[in-house]
């Protein structure tokens, strides 16, 4: 089944042909109008690759090494929560898909298998483990100790939900909680689970505690204004991620492909940049990284992926978007993505 399907959107089809319909909205959904979450894929079309001939490029080189990880295509698989309610087995399956394409995985602190669970049943997975900061800093700093013992190699600190976004769908749908038998095992705290607290309280101070807590490098997720971005180097921080949640936290945030190229000056080079947000297909990610990105992430064509076919559907999906890079590179007449810049792209 999962071998006819050719792209993202056919994917994506199938996955909402399968999932309970409550699920696919919480998956699909935005926040608000979900006007953020129609500028993510539309930016992308707006931006034209200008492609160079006669180049004697051959075949691309799309490897890229990042905070010390070798890693085989640059796309990497964002946290997402709850991925028990995409396939029965849930991280376990992305995890394995994810090695098994040669990159990393984001492990949503909101995941529905435990973070160690994740590492013990795909050895050999580079995992980053995404924290959003309690307010209970010593709850937080059980949880990180968790992430570091179970071999994650870098935080992923996601700062765009000091409050949850305002989700219509899930309003509508009456989607509260996870269904009996599905909890959040990394905020286990002895026989209960905490429910995650999105606070407004956190601030720098909260980075600058986690610098001292953990040797692990820190990615900062869900930057946007080139303020912060210095602010973030300031604070020791190992990589930004820009990100708007994919459009769920706080809606008409711009499009985070218009984003970059401010938060890369910004960066000046200081540190690896990532970005994710409705990258779709090979072009995308090679405009995301003709900006600047080191590398990029996609979040809902994993779940799909998972949703469609389990640990292969996102095996699929992975190697589809890479076939695509490869492909892209190729007819840009780019020997390697280390040879990218903004004279590829032209707004159009
Ligand atoms: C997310 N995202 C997210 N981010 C995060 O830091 N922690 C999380 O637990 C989640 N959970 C989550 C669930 C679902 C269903 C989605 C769709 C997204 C945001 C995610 O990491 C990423 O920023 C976006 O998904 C990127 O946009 P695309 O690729 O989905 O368009
Ligand atoms: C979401 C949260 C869990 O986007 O990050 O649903």
């Amino acid at each position: 089944m999962t071998a006819v399907l050719r792209t993202i959107g056919e994917f994506e089809a199938a996955a909402r042909d399968r999932l309970d319909p409550a699920h696919y909205d919480y998956f699909a959904g935005g926040t608000g109008e979900e006007i953020t979450l129609r500028a993510n894929e539309a930016a992308f079309a707006r931006l034209a690759l200008l492609p160079r001939v006669l180049r004697g490029a051959g075949s691309p080189r799309i490897g890229v090494t990042l905070l010390g990880s070798p890693v085989a295509m640059p796309v990497l698989v964002a946290p997402t929560a709850f991925h028990r309610l995409a396939d029965p087995e849930g991280e376990p399956a992305t995890a394995r898909a994810a090695a098994g394409a040669g990159t990393i995985m984001i492990v949503s602190m909101a995941a529905t298998v435990a973070v160690e669970d994740v590492a013990t049943a795909a050895p050999g997975a580079t995992l980053w483990f995404q924290l959003y900061v309690q307010p209970d800093m010593a709850f937080t700093e059980a949880i990180v100790r968790r992430a570091e013992a179970a071999g994650c190699t870098a935080l992923v600190v996601t700062v765009d939900s000091p409050a949850r976004g305002h989700r219509d769908r899930d309003l509508r749908n009456g989607f509260v909680d996870l269904p009996e038998g599905m909890r959040c095992d990394n905020l286990r705290d002895g026989d209960l689970v905490r429910p995650i607290v999105m606070s407004p309280e956190i601030s720098w101070e909260h980075v600058d505690a986690l610098r001292r807590m953990t040797r692990l490098p820190i990615v900062l997720k869900g930057v946007t204004h080139p303020a912060d971005a210095r602010l973030a180097l300031e604070h020791g921080v190992s990589a930004l991620y820009v990100s708007n949640h994919g459009g769920r936290q706080l809606d008409t945030v711009p499009a985070t492909v218009q984003l970059l190229p401010e938060i890369v000056a910004a960066v000046a080079g200081a540190v690896p940049v990532l970005v994710d947000g409705g990258i779709r297909r090979g072009p995308d990610v090679v405009k995301a990284m003709a900006l600047g990105a080191s590398a990029v992430a996609v979040g809902r064509p994993v779940i799909w992926g998972l949703a469609t076919g389990g640990e292969r559907g996102v095996a699929r999906v992975l190697a589809l978007l890479r076939e695509d890079v490869e492909q892209t590179l190729t007819l840009c007449g780019v020997a390697s993505v280390d040879d990218l810049g903004p004279e590829l792209v032209r707004p159009c």
